[in-house]
């Protein structure tokens, strides 16, 4: 059954990839669930001379991709009730009025969504002319305005934007995504943190070596090389989604789980990383550049090769970074965060490495070296939460071996799992912004990546590569502090010595 009230869902940028693939899809699977109210419509706004026919013909291709379980004639016919192709061009400020008049003469909900899924160089412009047509004016209904990240290019581009939002927007109606929010495992971690009493004494210094977060995908960079090669793996993933990982497995529990305290908690923990400097940027920090590769038994180009790439680029297509959190719980844990473009295979995965316990008994008997317990939890693809433990074999003498404890709760029950996107449209819907960026967040994220972004521009004449189809330059590595450390790429257990 619905719980959403009707409104109007704007969506600037709709023929665009990600409207297409992953918004449009979202709010098919929210029609095919019950959870749209009667009175909910969308306006595709484009700038193509598209009339709804051509529009719906679109969607109903992208949708067909995607839909789980295929598409299913009635839900799509319902979800076409809902929705009108706008033609306009984004940056003339008459044609506002025109969406304006739109709006009104159709009957449209006057409790408006504005989804701005383009290029964050037009926010600026799009949220202006709006204002000026009064179209963020609360006093019928309420305006709602969902930015895309990047919010900005690096700390000052952030201010700037916000200070242009400032004059036509309160904080109050800003939802700033990122989809990682949205994602199920995500927020699981947030449940196996505070639901559950037996991790909390060991969450800390005392009990914790060091946490990684992996995010690899096996895909290179597609069409999107025009905006990427602006902006880089750490700028596109670190600064988002990474550190969201990195703020959630490390904050401290909340006053409460409404959207303020938890982002308090959030920003606190960011504010507490240890600022990089540009004197140790290049200890703490490591990138590199596909070169050509094979995965799944394709070859596949270098990114220089990519069209839309500047031939003598040096945008890294991998980043790492190690962090310290600089507070009681964490003084001394290292945290290790990497992502990469063409890898083996698409996984994100945070993985906890926890200390040896403080003597090894059984260092005279046959077991040489005692494997760390670990704890992972898996992302993506699988929802998966891992924890490995060492036992006896079965036998006479005391030989050890890993045994874990396994619940893969992607398919459990049953169900599909929901896509993010569905999530994250319907607290826009509701209100709640918990799972959004507040701006001091965004800030705090940009403080942390800023110095190792600024050492890298000055440095353009050269950077590792790494084929593609591999897990990255081994040279990465060397951001562990502890000799034989490296990199946990698999949900399997690693093997000897990878952590001491
Ligand atoms: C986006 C990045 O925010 O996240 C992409 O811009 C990246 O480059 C994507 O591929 C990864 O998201 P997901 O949900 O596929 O892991």
């Amino acid at each position: 059954m619905s719980e959403t009230t009707a409104c109007t869902y704007v969506i600037f940028g709709a023929t665009g990839n990600l409207s297409l693939t992953k918004l449009m899809p979202a709010f098919y699977h929210l029609e095919t669930e019950g959870r749209l109210a009667p009175g909910m419509k969308i306006i595709a706004i484009g700038r193509r001379e598209w009339d709804d026919a051509q529009w719906l013909e679109t969607v109903e291709e992208s949708v067909s991709k995607a839909a789980r379980g295929g598409l299913e004639g009635g839900a799509f016919a319902r979800f076409s009730e809902r929705m009108r192709y706008f033609k306009m061009d984004t940056g003339e400020s008459q044609s506002y009025e025109a969406l304006n008049d739109f709006i009104k003469t159709n009957g449209f909900s006057n409790n408006i969504a504005f989804y701005l899924s383009m290029s964050p160089s037009d926010f600026g412009v799009v949220i202006k002319n709006l204002g000026d047509t009064r179209l963020l004016d609360e006093s019928n209904g309420w305006k709602r305005v969902v930015l895309e990240k990047p919010f900005g290019y690096d700390m000052e581009s952030a201010k700037a934007l916000q200070h242009q939002l400032n004059r036509y927007l309160q904080e109050e109606q800003t939802y700033r995504i990122d989809h990682y929010l949205g994602k199920g495992m995500v927020q699981n971690l947030m449940v196996f943190r505070f639901a559950n009493i037996l991790m909390e004494p060991l969450w800390n210094r005392n009990y914790i070596d060091h946490i990684q977060i992996t995010h690899a995908e096996d895909r290179a960079v597609g069409t999107r090389a025009g905006y990427y090669d602006h902006s880089g793996a750490m700028r596109d993933m670190i600064q988002s989604h990474l550190l969201q990982l990195l703020a959630l497995i490390a904050m401290e529990p909340p006053a409460s789980m409404d959207a303020e305290a938890l982002r308090d908690e959030k920003v606190k923990l960011l504010k507490s990383i240890r600022p990089i400097n540009r004197k140790n940027a290049s200890a703490q920090s490591f990138r590199a550049q596909y070169a050509e590769g094979e995965i799944n038994g394709k070859t596949v180009k270098a990114y220089l090769d990519e069209p839309g790439v500047a031939p003598d680029s040096v945008t890294e297509t991998y980043a790492a970074l190690k962090l310290y959190i600089d507070n009681w719980r964490w003084e001394g844990v290292p945290f290790y965060l990497q992502t990469g473009k063409n890898m083996p295979k698409t996984q994100t995965l945070i993985s906890i490495c926890f200390k040896h316990p403080p003597q090894q008994f059984f260092k005279a008997t046959q077991v040489k070296k005692i494997e760390p317990n670990w704890i992972v939890f898996s992302i993506q693809p699988e929802e998966h939460i891992k924890v490995e433990m060492t036992a006896k074999q079965p036998g006479l003498e005391i030989n050890t071996r890993q045994i874990s404890l396994d619940a893969s709760l992607c398919h459990s029950g049953g169900g599909f799992h929901n896509d993010a996107y569905e999530e994250l449209l319907l607290d826009v819907i509701k209100g709640d912004r918990s799972l959004f960026l507040r701006y001091d967040e965004v800030k705090a994220a940009w403080n942390v990546v800023d110095p190792v972004i600024q050492t890298w521009a000055s440095n353009t004449g050269f950077i590792e590569t790494y084929a593609a189809g591999t897990w990255g330059p081994k040279d990465s590595d060397k951001l562990f502090d502890q000799p034989g450390q490296g990199w946990r790429y698999h949900i399997e257990p690693v093997k000897k010595g990878t952590c001491e």
